[in-house]
This record gives C-alpha cells, structure tokens and sequence, in this order.
C-alpha cells in the first residue's frame, strides 16, 4: 500500500441496495485518491452506510458508531461518514449534533457520488460543523420531491465473488404503511435500459457469473420511463447477453408481478427459478391497513400460476407480525396461508413503528410480548416446511454455482441451485465460479449438502 495516500474503511448494514452503494462509494473514493484501510482502526475515512427499515438496525448502527468513537479516541479519530437511509431521516442529524459530535459527515443515499467533496471539505476544515447532503424530506402528501438518482457512470469497486449487483431503479412510490423506504430512498426512478445493458454486460465481461437486478419494486420497473420498455422486457434483453450464466432480481411486489412476466421467466435461459414474494400478511384486513394492494386470495393465485408454469420454481417470502391492530385471528389467518402455501422459506419480522409512517400512527399497537410469541409461531411453522421441502431434495442432483469456500471445511466449497437454495459441496474439486451439478444427500432447514457426482456415476 501507498504510505502517501489517505485511507478509507466501508461498513455496510442493510439491503443489497445497499452493498451496492457501497461499491460505488469505494470506487469515488479511489478515483478521488484514496486506497482501502484494511482495519477501521487505521482508516483516515470510515463510511458506516445504514439502514433504517427497522429499529433493530438503527440500534446497531449508533452501537457500532459509539464504539468506533470509542476505540479511535487514543488514536486518530478518522471523519466518520454516515450515509445511506438513517441520513435522510431528521431525528438522525439532531442525535448526531447532540449526541454523536464525531460524526463529520451525513449523506442521504440520492447523494453518495457527493461524499470525496464532502470529506475532502472536513479535512481541510477538520473544526467545521456537521457537513449534510440530503434529499429534501418527501412525505405521502408531496410524493415527486427530492430525486434520488444517483448520476449515471460512477465507478464501482470490483469486490470478489461470482455474483455482482446492477441497480435498476431507485426509490418507490407505494407507501406501504409500514414502511420507511418511500421517505428515505424517494420516489420511483428507473434507470434507461441502455445504461443497465451496458452495465450488465461490463460485469459480464468481468467475469461474473450471476447479476443480481437490485429495485425496491422490480416489477414496477420502467412503468416511470416514457418507452416500452417494462420488466418483462428488461429481463429479456438481459436474459440474451453472450456469457450470463444467471439473473437473479429483487424485491418484487406480488401486486405487480404480471402473468406475462412469469411466462418470460418460464421461456428465458438464465433466469433463476427463484420466486421472493414478500406476503406481509394472510389477513385481508391487515393486507389493506398495510397498502399492499391484493389479498390472500391474489397471492395464492400467483403463487400457483407460477408452480405451474415454471416447474421446480422455489418461492420464499417476507412476513410482518404484530402490525398494529392485528388480533389473534389476523395472526391465525398468517399462519394457516403459510401452512397452505408450503413456501421455501420466510424472513420474518417484528413489526417496528418507523416515526414519519401512516402505521406508527395507528392506534393498538402490539405489546412486545405478544409479537415476539407470534414471531416463535411462526417461525417454527416455517422452518418444519422448509425442512420437509429440503429433505425432498435428497437423491435428486442439482445445478449449483459454486461461491466460496466452507467457512468450517475450507476444503469444501458453498453455492447456490438456481432455486437459490444454500448447498455444501462436499468434493474437493469445484472452485468459486464453477457451475457443477451436485448430489443432494443431506438436507437441513439452512442447506443441502453432497458431493459432485465423479464422472460416470450419474
Ligand atoms: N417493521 C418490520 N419489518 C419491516 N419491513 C419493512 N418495514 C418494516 C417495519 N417497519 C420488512 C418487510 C420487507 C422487509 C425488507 O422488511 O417484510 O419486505
Ligand atoms: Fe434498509 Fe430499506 Fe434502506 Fe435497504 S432501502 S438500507 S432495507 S431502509
């Protein structure tokens, strides 16, 4: 490393979305001169890019940032950036002027290509106060202000790995009751398709293997740009580029996910048959205090849709428990769609009230003891039919690409089937980036596991 140069140190908390910007942020700042920190400790620059979708990650980001200033305090106390969606919220530039003077930096996510000029602002006036750039603060009644599209170009860092990520869009327009996201990412932007093809096969020619098409609402995809130009149609001139081996995408929006969309899937090469739905909740009642625009019945239908069309599809989902109001019957009627569906897998959370939400407004919000008793339920549902659907499995060989080594047996290697199901590959051979077929022989709630057929055998 250059002794010469200024160093920085990137810490990510969060969604892809957020892996992703901190890709680019890396690369401003090594266009700007400076190269990677391999500890926090010794950085001239740390980047702490938050999450604010609940308050769990809130608390783990003032933790984290509390301890830096702690163990920094002997030494040289780096200019401490905090970016990403805690920076568009109010109370988070009030707590730091109160509460956490060593952060030097706030910047909203519209706003990372900002971040070199900002930090290059406090280093030549190290006493200035807190240096922001944020969005505007956009709420339901005024939904169009404060764009946050990032320029087009930026350069990102390479990070290692088989699967690189390509933002689609940014923000969203649909105001989930619960959700902070509209706030802090801004409205619906979608990127020119030429930009995303041009970024896509870049990374194609890099070598990935797997690009990941990353939007809050993939399937609204394009529905704000005045050409033809919609998901499906996306996904299809991705699916055509010379050398992708597989296209993932996330999140997607059950209300949004057309039958013509599935019927692209069902006919494209590369794109995995892994279906994220995110459910919420099997309460019609809930679903429509949610905004979530379709009921249990719509869900299913979907759902079936796609297990016919597209044989072998995995499905996993996120649920929310706890919402305000929701009774014991609303809960009941989560569980027994969830024991219909027998969906791959689930994320599931505890509702947290986002300051700024129409929900954290809502009256009968639900005792901590109560959500934490029905997140347990649910979650042992869940998990006996994750394992159920794993363990039949066993027997069967799947296409795995290999990512990198087992963190308890280097020897072995992880990856993933095109379900997007986590396999231990249990033979020596496969390295990161190689496409093998694997034979399942065990199988647990978290992976499968087997070794690669020897040749002949199967
Ligand atoms: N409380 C709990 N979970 C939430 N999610 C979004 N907002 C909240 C909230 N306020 C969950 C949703 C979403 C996932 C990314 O996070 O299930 O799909
Ligand atoms: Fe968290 Fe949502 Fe922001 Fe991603 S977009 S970092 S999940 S608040």
């Amino acid at each position: 490393m250059n002794d010469d140069k200024l160093t920085y140190f990137i810490e990510t908390f969060g969604c892809q979305m957020n892996d992703r910007d901190s890709q680019t942020i890396g690369g401003l700042l090594e266009q700007a001169g400076f190269s990677p920190a391999e500890d926090p400790l010794d950085a001239d620059v740390v980047v702490v890019n938050t999450c604010a979708v609940r308050q769990s990650a809130e608390d783990k980001v003032w933790s984290r940032l509390g301890q830096l200033a702690y163990e920094c305090r002997s030494g040289n106390v780096p200019v401490i950036v905090l970016a990403g969606c805690m920076a568009q919220l109010p109370q988070t530039i009030n707590r730091i002027k109160q509460k956490a003077p060593y952060v030097s930096v706030a910047v909203g996510p519209g706003h990372i290509h900002r971040i070199p000029e900002l930090v290059h602002q406090v280093l030549e006036e190290p006493s200035a106060r807190l240096v922001t750039a944020v969005a505007p603060s956009r709420t339901e009644a005024h939904r169009t202000e404060s764009t946050q599209m990032l320029p087009e170009e930026l350069p990102r860092i390479k990070v290692p790995g088989v699967s690189a990520y390509v933002t689609i869009m940014y923000g969203c327009d649909n105001f989930c009751s619960y959700c902070i996201v509209p706030f802090v990412r801004g409205p619906q932007v979608s990127r020119e398709p030429r930009f995303i093809m041009r970024e896509v096969e870049a990374l194609v020619n890099q070598g990935y293997a797997e690009i990941y098409l990353l939007g809050q609402n993939v399937n609204a995809y394009g529905l704000d740009l005045d050409n033809e130009t919609g998901f499906a149609q996306l996904l299809e001139s991705i699916d055509g580029i010379p050398g992708i081996q597989r296209i993932r995408y996330a999140t997607s929006h059950p209300r949004d996910f057309t039958k013509d969309m599935v019927d692209t899937i069902k006919r494209a090469s590369h794109i995995c048959e892994h279906f994220h739905l995110p459910l919420q909740s099997g309460s019609n009642r809930i679903l429509k205090q949610m905004h979530r625009g379709y009921t249990r019945e719509d869900y299913m239908e979907l759902v079936q849709y796609i297990k016919e069309q597209v044989p072998g599809a995995s499905v996993t989902t996120d649920i929310i428990v706890g919402f305000p109001g929701e009774t014991d019957e609303d809960f009941e009627d989560t569980l027994d769609l969830i024991e219909q569906l027998r969906l791959d897998g689930a994320f599931t959370f505890i509702y947290s009230p986002r300051a700024g939400t129409a929900a954290a407004r809502m009256a009968n919000q639900i005792p901590r003891k109560v959500k934490s008793d029905r997140l347990q339920a649910l979650v042992k549902v869940q998990n006996e039919i994750t394992q159920d659907i794993n363990k039949s499995l066993i027997g069967t060989i799947q296409e795995v690409l290999i990512e990198e080594p087992d963190l308890r047996n280097p020897q072995y290697y992880r990856g993933r089937t095109r379900t997007n199901k986590l396999v231990v590959c249990t033979s020596e051979g496969p390295r990161p980036g190689d496409l093998v077929k694997v034979r399942i022989e065990q199988a647990g709630t978290w992976h499968l596991k087997g070794p690669v057929p020897e040749a002949g055998q199967d």
